[in-house]
């Protein structure tokens, strides 16, 4: 069931990483013109004023935030506590960078430098900022990608940092829903931003053997910009701060990128249920897919009330 839109939006205060480009950019101007109160923040000093000419320039506060500095946490970190008073309700950690390439070829600082930006940073500036989330009983929102849940050849260690934040949002989600707190992870698919070029330009300060595999990410990325725009992205982020039971996962990707999805995950459960040395058995497992496929429809809840307890939930991991 879709939950129930709720104008929470009024005047609160909201952070957004990585606000100066793509869906980050998208995101902070979508806020703004709801009628959120924007800290936008900006790796680069001379990104600061990003948003001098926006029509919503009024409701954002461009803040100089690289998520791998912890200097600038701490400073985000004073910022809300004394000058917002601790009224932040919400983070999204957007901030990220895509990497293009075969694993072996990437050196200790580059793998760090990925993973510090798109995992390492969401836990420190979510602790830095609890107090505020907390008070108010905010939202977490987290950029993941459809590489949070396969492996793209050419971009394992972007997949490997995305599997993290897969893992880092449930737990977060599991960890402060007591505070009352709720975190979201946006899962999308392609979605034409820069991300991609500025890839590609990292790739040519590596080492590389092969001009060909070059090659084949520049026409990649012809497709790639082919994609949606950050809009669509800046809508689900939208929807996670605003519903009134926000869900753990919003996904936007294309019905092509979904099937994907699907069939390769599908596919992953059924050769781990074969190697296992007590598989179980294909009725079985058909009736877990078609139980959760069936959950959110009436007749099955018609079902289930009539025969309550056949299946306790027990049995099974609680549905997200
Ligand atoms: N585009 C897609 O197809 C796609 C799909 C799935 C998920 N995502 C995710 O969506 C998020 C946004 O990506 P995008 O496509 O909008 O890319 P983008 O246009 O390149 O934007 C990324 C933003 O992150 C910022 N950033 C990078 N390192 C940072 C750091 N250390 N501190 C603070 N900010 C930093 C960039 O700043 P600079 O411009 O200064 O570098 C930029 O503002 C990322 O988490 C990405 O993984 C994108």
């Amino acid at each position: 069931m879709e939950s129930e839109h709720q104008d929470l939006s009024a005047k609160k205060w909201v952070l957004v990483t990585g606000a100066n480009s793509g869906i980050g950019e998208a995101t902070v101007n979508q806020l703004a013109e709801g009628g959120w109160n924007v800290l936008a923040g900006v790796r680069r000093e001379d990104k600061l004023d990003h948003f001098s000419g926006s029509p919503y320039a009024d409701s954002i506060t461009t803040f100089k935030l690289d998520v791998t500095d912890d200097r600038d946490i701490e400073r985000i970190k004073q910022f809300v506590s004394f000058e917002l008073a601790a009224e932040l309700y919400a983070v999204v950690h957007n901030a990220g960078i895509f990497d293009l390439g075969p694993v072996v070829d990437k050196q200790k600082d580059r793998v760090s430098q990925v993973f510090d930006t798109n995992v390492f940073s969401i836990i420190s500036l979510t602790r830095a900022l609890l107090p505020s989330l907390k008070k108010l009983k905010g939202r977490v929102v987290l950029i993941s990608s459809d590489g949070g849940l396969l492996n793209f050849a050419s971009n394992t260690l972007y997949c490997m940092t995305k599997h993290a934040v897969e893992a880092l949002g449930e737990g977060l989600a599991e960890e402060l829903r007591h505070d009352g707190v709720s975190v979201s992870i946006i899962q999308p698919g392609n979605i034409a931003t820069p991300i991609f070029e500025k890839a590609i330009e990292a790739r040519k300060d590596e080492d590389t053997s092969s001009t060909t595999e070059t090659e084949e990410y520049l026409s990649d990325n012809e497709a790639f910009m082919r994609s949606r725009g950050p809009h669509v992205v800046a809508e689900a982020v939208t929807r996670a701060l605003t519903d009134e039971y926000p869900q753990l996962r919003y996904t936007v990707m294309e019905l092509h990128e979904m099937r994907n999805l699907i069939a390769h995950n599908i596919d992953k459960l059924v050769a781990m249920n074969q190697s296992n040395d007590e598989p179980i058995n294909p009725e079985e497992f058909t009736m877990i897919i078609s139980y959760n496929l069936l959950q959110e429809s009436e007749v099955f809840s018609a079902l289930t009330k009539q025969f309550d307890g056949w299946w306790s939930k027990d049995k099974r991991r609680t549905k997200r």
